[in-house]
């Protein structure tokens, strides 16, 4: 049976370890967790079963796997060391038999993206951040109709628009609406991507270093690689429709008890094929997954057993083609979540109602 493994690694600290060593998460604190996960070995989590494609009826099986680091440490540690944590990972995955291996959350967004990784292993790795892009510029699409945004006109931001999902997105917003702002930290950077993009882009592009700026958008991604949240109640305002692909996440939990006029949705939730058990809880419902395993899971049921995303620049071509893959086995967008808890259409009408939008 064609198979694949994905690695995990702790996000939020105490509630990861806890998922797995629930002693272990009761009384180590965060700054421990961080400090020990360099010590730990690669974790082997559990099997992954009845993965089933929509069109075809072949069932598939994989294996989570962990590595140990925080993203914490990921972002402290030197490069190779983290490389190679990673790379012991990924040694269990061929040791399981994995066709092709997926690099989740921080494993994916150290160093150059998964290539030293892909490089150092004799399986394929993709990093998922195809099926990310494709699947937040779909949510974000759907959200903006809930909410009565006419795309069309709209003013839309990227935050962390520099960054490897953050570029794409932007890439592919400028197509669709009136106005973007491309956000980041680094001037520099900010003003390359812009010159790039400015020749084809249908939308009027603008570059900002200041979050404020979210002020004057309807609709937002939010896709950095921040350790903490950033996007905060007084940034944006009311109406608008937030996507936060971010984890750990971009936007602060006060959000969601001081703005009733705004809505945030989780990024990159998607419903898998087939009566899917994941054998191990990573905070979703039954049959959810995030966007970048199910990119794994896709091209594991299409028998494309090669690097598909890897590095830091993803080829637009590559995001509309893995959609494809995704819709023909069935893969679908999940209902919206918010914080991670769902969220009905009759809260939506209330928001829509608070920011004068129906
Ligand atoms: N939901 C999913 O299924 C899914 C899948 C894949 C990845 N992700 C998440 O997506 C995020 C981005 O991944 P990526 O591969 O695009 O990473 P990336 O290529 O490293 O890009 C991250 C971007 O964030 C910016 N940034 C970092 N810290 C920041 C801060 N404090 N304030 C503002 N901007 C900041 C970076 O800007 P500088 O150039 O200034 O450093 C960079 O432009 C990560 O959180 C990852 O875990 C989610």
């Amino acid at each position: 049976m064609d198979s694949f493994a994905f690695i995990i690694h702790p996000i939020n600290p105490k509630q990861d370890v806890k998922r797995k060593f629930p002693f272990l998460g009761k009384i180590l604190n965060e700054p421990l967790i961080n400090f020990f996960s360099l010590f730990f070995p690669p974790i082997y989590l559990s099997e992954i079963q009845n993965i089933t494609s929509e069109s075809t009826g072949k069932t598939i099986k994989g294996w989570f796997i962990a590595c140990p680091l925080t993203a914490k440490r990921m972002v402290e540690l030197p490069e190779w060391i983290v490389y190679h944590k990673i790379v012991q990972t990924g040694r269990m995955a061929q040791r399981l038999g994995a066709d092709i291996l997926g690099l989740g959350a921080f494993t994916s967004v150290v160093g150059d993206g998964g290539i030293t990784v892909a490089n150092r292993l004799d399986i394929p790795v993709t990093t998922g951040n195809s099926y990310t892009i494709a699947t937040a510029i779909q949510a974000l699409r759907k959200a903006a109709k809930l909410m009565n945004i006419d795309i069309g006109k709209a003013t839309a931001a990227v935050v962390g628009a520099t960054g490897s999902i953050g570029q794409v997105c932007a890439e592919l917003l400028a197509e669709e609406v009136s106005q973007l702002i491309l956000i980041g930290r680094n001037e520099s950077n900010l003003q390359d991507l812009y010159s790039k993009m400015n020749d084809g882009a249908s939308a009027q592009l603008s570059i900002s270093t200041d979050l404020n700026t979210l002020q004057k958008a309807d609709l937002i991604i939010t896709v950095t690689s921040a350790l903490h949240a950033i996007v905060h109640p007084e940034h944006i305002r009311a109406g608008s429709v937030i996507c936060d692909v971010s984890r750990p996440r971009d936007v602060s939990k006060a959000i969601a008890s001081s703005r009733d006029d705004v809505l945030v949705i989780d990024g990159g939730v998607i419903d898998v094929p087939g009566p899917v058990e994941f054998n191990f809880d990573f905070g979703f419902p039954a049959g959810e997954a995030y966007a970048c395993m199910a990119e794994t899971f896709a091209l594991t049921l299409e028998e494309r057993f090669e690097s598909y995303s890897l590095g830091k620049q993803i080829d637009i071509h590559k995001v509309k083609e893995i959609s494809a893959i995704a819709e023909k086995h069935g893969f679908r967008l999940s209902g919206f979540r918010s914080f991670e808890r769902p969220i009905s259409e009759e809260q939506i009408k209330n928001i829509r109602k608070n920011a004068n939008r129906d």
